[in-house]
């Protein structure tokens, strides 16, 4: 475990005064900040950094996944940002990510570079509509070993694939897990879903937390409501 508070915020906005007040509100109760590709595309390299200066540790979602000369060139800029961590997919093969991890080796301090297995939005039904013969879990095992192999930190993985990473990866790789959602909360487009205390039982490293915290009346109340959840459980 890499983080005092396994919590990451997804400050999914195209809006940098709402993310940098949500920032400011659940400081206190989260180990980390997360902006992903909504968040970028509007408000690029400059609105990250905006973020980072908030002083928590800064989660790039950047999701690269293209040929591994364009995602080396991509993943040594997003270093340079000064992020804690960003990802690739791992879908995008073992020479992309070897490109990815060489392009950031020598850049200190070197972020985490984490590999995104099967999104947490897709079940096995989506799966099978895409051409993947399988179960989500199967692929994220295969994936996983190939992003190990080719000199990742860790992975991107649903709660429920944690126990198979963990067996075929060991317990020094990093694995980060969205789709968290409180008992009896929405789940909106996630399919894959555990709540906080459940998932880091299940051996998270991070809890991506998006909508639950963004999307609350208070977020500040939200953020520090999952922080006691985690506590109560003693993990
Ligand atoms: O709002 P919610 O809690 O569903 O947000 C989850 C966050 O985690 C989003 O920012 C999404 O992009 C991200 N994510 C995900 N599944 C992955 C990787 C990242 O949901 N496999």
């Amino acid at each position: 475990m890499r983080f005092s508070n396994p919590v990451f915020v997804a400050l999914d906005t195209p809006d940098l005064s709402r993310a940098l007040a949500v920032a400011q509100a659940v400081k206190p109760h989260v180990g980390g900040l997360k902006v992903g590709l909504e968040f970028l595309s509007a408000l690029g390299p400059d609105g990250a950094r905006r973020i980072a200066e908030v002083g928590l540790p800064l989660f790039a979602d950047t999701k690269f996944h293209d040929i591994p000369n364009t995602v080396a060139g991509a993943a040594r800029a997003t270093a340079m940002l000064g992020a804690a961590m960003f990802n690739v997919h791992a879908s995008g093969g073992e020479a992309m990510m070897r490109a990815a991890a060489e392009a950031i080796a020598d850049i200190h301090p070197r972020p985490l570079l984490i590999a995104v297995t099967v999104l947490t939005s897709l079940d096995d039904g989506v799966l099978t509509s895409v051409g993947q013969q399988g179960s989500a879990a199967a692929q994220v095992e295969r994936l996983a070993i190939l992003a190990k192999k080719s000199g990742l930190d860790g992975v991107v993985c649903s709660a429920h694939e944690l126990a198979i990473v963990r067996k075929a990866c060991g317990p020094d790789f990093v694995t980060v897990v969205p789709g968290i959602r409180l008992a009896g909360g929405d789940l909106a487009d996630q399919r894959r879903v555990m709540t906080p205390s459940q998932a880091r039982a299940a051996g998270a490293d991070v809890l991506v937390v998006g909508r639950p915290i963004t999307a609350a009346p208070d977020p500040a109340a939200a953020a520090r409501a999952i922080a006691q959840e985690l506590a109560g459980t003693g993990t």
